[in-house]
């Protein structure tokens, strides 16, 4: 895993990256990726398809389990690792993907992303193109301070150095949700902690002077947490103050501290649905709440702790939404969540004997293969949300949880499989994963009895 290896660790060694593979096998992984949807941002799948490519040389028999072992060591957010099994399935029987509108493809991940996204086996071999891959070799490097300060140096190294950077470390204090509840009758309540979204790259820009800064949301929208991102502005303001192109790289620690999390929430929902939900003041949540939950109550708190936004996937409204369907009679005797989303789309979601099960209306898929692979990645996220994601933060506001590790995202031993039913339905394309998200949050938390503090530290998996 380059990204966390230094190249002192290995030393004297020899290494074969994604390029030192045959062709051939590179090109058939590609595929393999791209026709299971294995692939969405592209930044986990390189590392990906050299460790399973590394597993089939070295055990040509190697299980799902194995697959599912050997991936412990990476992390994908994106796809919730289904498809990356998939994938490694069809390692002995070559899949193509002639035939396939990958334009179309590409605008079903754009409705689902909320930003442009490229679709093709080139995303997978990390060709979708970062931000960071297409500065100039001799731009100057920018790398935050921790008082909000931007240092510029000539290499990263020297950058780093000079704004004093250390390592990330994970804390040993536990995320707690930093919210009480409404004083109430209910009958169910939740309290939720900052959850991180923790898009694997990192925010990254580069501008020349008077130009336009790269996107950093250039090959994924990073789940609504990069539309603010501190890195273009400052491309373009450095790249004007030292005349030259700059390079802007914020670094794992650097986006925990300052990138937009998901507000954590305290409320309580009545038999009858009505209910107050207290949510850290963030621009935009309340009408997000009252977008699918005009009845319940929303009450804005001034709480110390990292930036949150109302752009990060489903925010307020997924919250409003569980709790309803928490209440609904049906949802607690059959377990079965249903969830209609702000742009229309209907999901349900159940967890039947450890896999998830759901079934999606979002209109035209346009393309079933990416469509399938974003309801895949939500049910994933939403999973991890419930049982084991949370922030920890101290009394001051400061986030202690700063490696990607620390985030609590479910590895691939811990995801159950995950069973999508496409209903086509009528009507333009919407954005379903959103509303798959929804519905499975709802669906593990009624499976589990309701427990009022997230994360529940309670599993699904019966494997
Ligand atoms: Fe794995 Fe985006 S495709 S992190």
């Amino acid at each position: 895993m380059a990204c966390v290896t230094p190249a002192r660790r290995v030393k004297g060694r020899s290494i074969t990256t994604l390029d030192g593979i045959d062709p051939a096998a590179r090109e058939r992984w590609a595929d393999a990726f791209c026709a299971t949807g294995a692939s969405q941002c592209g930044f986990c799948t390189p590392g990906i398809i050299v460790r399973l490519h590394g597993l089939a040389a070295k055990k040509p028999d190697a299980s799902i389990a194995d697959a599912e072992r050997a991936l412990q060591a990476h992390l994908c957010r994106c796809t919730g690792w289904r498809t990356i099994l998939d994938a490694w399935e069809h390692r002995e029987q070559p899949v193509t993907i002639d035939g396939r509108d990958l334009d179309a493809a590409a605008r079903r991940a754009e409705i689902e992303g909320r930003i442009p996204q490229a679709v093709g086996p080139h995303v997978a071999l990390g060709a979708g193109g970062f931000a960071d891959d297409t500065a100039p070799a001799d731009a100057l490097v920018a790398v935050p301070t921790a008082d909000g300060d931007w240092v510029v140096a000539e290499s990263l190294g020297e950058a780093r150095q000079a704004a004093g950077k250390v390592q990330g470390r994970r804390t040993t204090v536990d995320a707690e949700p930093p919210l009480e509840l409404p004083d109430g009758d209910w009958a169910v309540t939740l309290r939720t902690s900052w959850v991180e979204p923790a898009y694997l790259e990192t925010d990254a820009s580069w501008c020349r002077p008077g130009g336009e800064p790269a996107s950093p949301l250039a090959n994924g929208g990073a789940f609504g947490a990069k539309v603010d991102s501190i890195a273009p502005g400052a491309a373009r303001r450095l790249a004007d103050e030292h005349d030259r192109a700059v390079r802007v790289v914020v670094s794992r620690e650097d986006a925990v501290r300052s990138g937009a999390k998901r507000p954590p929430v305290a409320a309580g929902i009545r038999a009858d649905g009505t209910g107050v939900i207290r949510v850290a003041r963030t621009p935009g949540i309340v009408d997000a709440i009252h977008a699918v939950a005009p009845e319940l109550e929303v009450e804005e708190v001034s709480v110390a702790g990292p930036p949150t936004s109302a752009a990060i996937r489903a925010a307020g409204w997924a919250e409003a939404a569980i709790l309803r369907a928490a209440i609904t009679g049906e949802a607690t005797i059959t377990g079965e969540a249903t969830i209609t989303g702000p742009d229309g789309s209907r999901a349900t979601a159940t967890v039947d004997d450890g896999t998830i099960k759901i079934r999606v209306s979002c209109g035209d898929p346009l393309d079933e293969v990416v469509l399938h692979s974003y309801c895949v990645g939500a049910a994933h996220m939403a999973l991890s949300w419930v049982t084991s994601e949370g922030l920890a933060v101290d009394d001051a506001g400061a986030v202690h949880d700063l490696t990607i590790r620390s985030f609590g995202v479910l590895r691939a031993v811990d995801t159950p499989p995950i069973e999508i039913e496409l209903d086509p339905g009528p009507g333009p394309p919407v954005n379903g994963s959103d509303t798959v998200f929804a519905a499975v949050a709802a669906a593990v938390w009624i499976h589990q009895g309701l427990p009022p503090v997230w994360p529940t530290g309670q599993t699904v998996r019966t494997n």
